[in-house]
């Protein structure tokens, strides 16, 4: 599937994923400005956090407690910010859309 990015200053960038990526792992894997993934993955950097296009918030599932906490701290936190690291690409997010706060933790 595909899923598109879109920096803050509204460059788009259509990358391809495979099932079970994660959306940090995929951003890091495409040069996608703005996505740093500096934990590698473990929830405890916030550099990977993204904005999901509300129409597709609920196909990415709900926070836990660990990345809620991560979040809380996250200057940018918009309603449907999610860790990228804490999401596993699926098929059901093919065509999604995410946003890249303005500044990177
Ligand atoms: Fe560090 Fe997601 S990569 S919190």
């Amino acid at each position: 599937g595909k899923i598109r990015f879109v920096t803050h200053d509204q460059t788009e960038h259509v990358v391809e994923f495979d099932t079970g990526t994660s959306l940090m792992q995929i951003a890091v894997d495409n040069a996608i400005p703005g996505v740093d993934g500096d934990c590698g993955g473990e929830c405890a950097c916030g550099t990977c956090h993204l904005i999901v296009a509300p129409e597709w918030f609920e196909i990415t599932g709900t926070p836990g407690d660990h990345e809620e906490q991560m979040l809380s701290m996250t200057p940018e936190r918009a309603p449907t910010s999610r860790l990228g690291c804490q999401v596993r690409a699926t098929e059901a997010m093919d065509g999604m859309t995410v946003r890249l706060p303005e500044f990177q933790m």
